[in-house]
């Protein structure tokens, strides 16, 4: 069977037990349940089997996520127009991801962004990381949770439609301390929503910082670069980094600077003007503002994409966000039309601890205890006008 046949070719979830239980609940619940598909996406070179999900909502959107990774590789939204279109970088076969592609819609851990080095030091024991990134770790290393199958279970959610992936880490993985049992959930809700919930548990000692790495472009995948589009992003400091984007241990205000935009600018307005090494262009860490009091979720970022008229809201509870602006696509890996993805043809908002944390105590902390839950929540937030 062809790979790209694999989405027609699927076929509807209905546990009768299930949606017996869910008509008892929200009438939304049960419609949720019932309308999510479930398909093969192929196999990884071992030979371990891939599935993906579509999950929709009743004003037009569509998510789907694969095993591989927990990977979210279309995100349909409609415009100002009500015309749907995918608006993360991603593909319909599971062969350019197997092939290597930098981290397109992936769940990324067990510690996403970078540990300087490749160790850290816990419970006066030091842990050695591959150095996958010039001289240090990033995004859990060679074999990450981007490249390794989740289960899938489809869940109930109050809300929308719900698929939750698990992924046991074991021991040692990638030279990290601990078996984690680790979780994501995607939710799209009918209010327009991706809402991704994660959690993780272990067994020793161990840091955790779970993120996507989606990487958008609000005008449509493959429709050009990103530098028109407004960014609003919730942040008066960031985290400044050396050249090799570790960060330096200060915090630093953003005002009158490049890094502003806690004043709604277009992303390329300055990005000539980001200092560092080539190619040129934002990958930093922004310190988000607290939650108003009485909230634990924070307006992390807004996008608006002027043509389409579509607008993102990221919210999250996380402290802090990487902005990257694409600078690494250089053309080489094309999209599903043949179009080749060029320098900041797409941006990515990873909600997060701080890069190295580990490592600077006085960064908010990304160690895990046993016995304690780590949770956290993103939510994608669409509309269009
Ligand atoms: C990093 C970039 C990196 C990109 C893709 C981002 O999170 O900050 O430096 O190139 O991921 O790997």
């Amino acid at each position: 069977m062809k790979q790209t046949n694999a989405i027609s070719t699927s076929v509807f979830l209905a546990v009768t037990m299930l949606a017996a239980s869910a008509h008892a609940q929200a009438p939304s619940a049960a419609r949720a349940r019932a309308a999510i598909q479930k398909a093969s996406f192929g196999k990884t070179r071992e030979g371990a089997g891939v599935d993906i999900y579509t999950l929709t909502n009743k004003n037009g959107m569509t998510a789907r996520v694969m095993t591989y990774g927990a990977t979210l590789t279309d995100l349909i939204v409609p415009d100002k127009t009500g015309t749907p279109g995918n608006i993360v970088l991603g593909f319909d076969k599971i062969e350019p991801y197997l092939a290597g592609v930098p981290y397109f819609g992936s769940t990324i851990g067990r510690v996403g962004n970078r540990i300087a080095k490749g160790a850290f030091s816990l419970n006066g024991q030091t842990y050695t990381l591959a150095t996958n990134n010039g001289p240090n770790h990033l995004h859990g290393g060679i074999k990450g949770f981007d490249k390794v199958v989740w289960k899938a279970d489809v869940v109930l959610a109050k809300d929308g439609q719900a698929v939750k992936f698990s992924y046991h880490s074991p021991d040692g993985e990638e030279g990290y301390p601990g078996n984690l049992d680790v979780t994501v959930t995607y939710t799209l809700t009918d209010a327009n929503e991706l809402r991704l919930d994660y959690t993780a548990t272990t067994d020793k000692t161990t840091p955790v910082n779970l993120t996507n790495h989606s990487y958008f472009n609000l005008a449509g995948d493959g429709s050009g670069n990103i530098l028109g589009h407004v960014l609003m992003i919730a942040a008066d400091q960031i985290t400044p980094v050396d050249d090799s984007l570790i960060p330096t241990g200060e915090l630093e205000p953003v005002k009158g600077t490049v890094f502003d935009f806690t004043t709604p600018a277009a992303i390329g307005a300055r990005i000539d003007k980001v200092p560092g090494p080539a190619p040129v262009g934002y990958d930093h860490n922004y310190v988000l503002r607290a939650a108003p009091a009485g909230q634990t979720m924070t307006l992390a970022a807004r996008v608006i994409e002027p043509k389409s008229g579509r607008t993102m809201e990221v919210r999250t509870v996380e402290p802090g966000l990487q902005f990257y602006s694409g600078n690494f696509l250089d053309g080489t890996i094309r999209n599903r039309k043949g179009v080749p993805y060029q320098k900041h043809d797409a941006f990515c908002l990873e909600t997060q601890h701080f890069p190295d944390s580990v490592n600077r105590p006085h960064f908010p902390s990304t160690v895990l205890e046993p016995g304690k839950t780590y949770r956290t929540t993103t939510v994608y937030a669409f509309s269009a006008k």
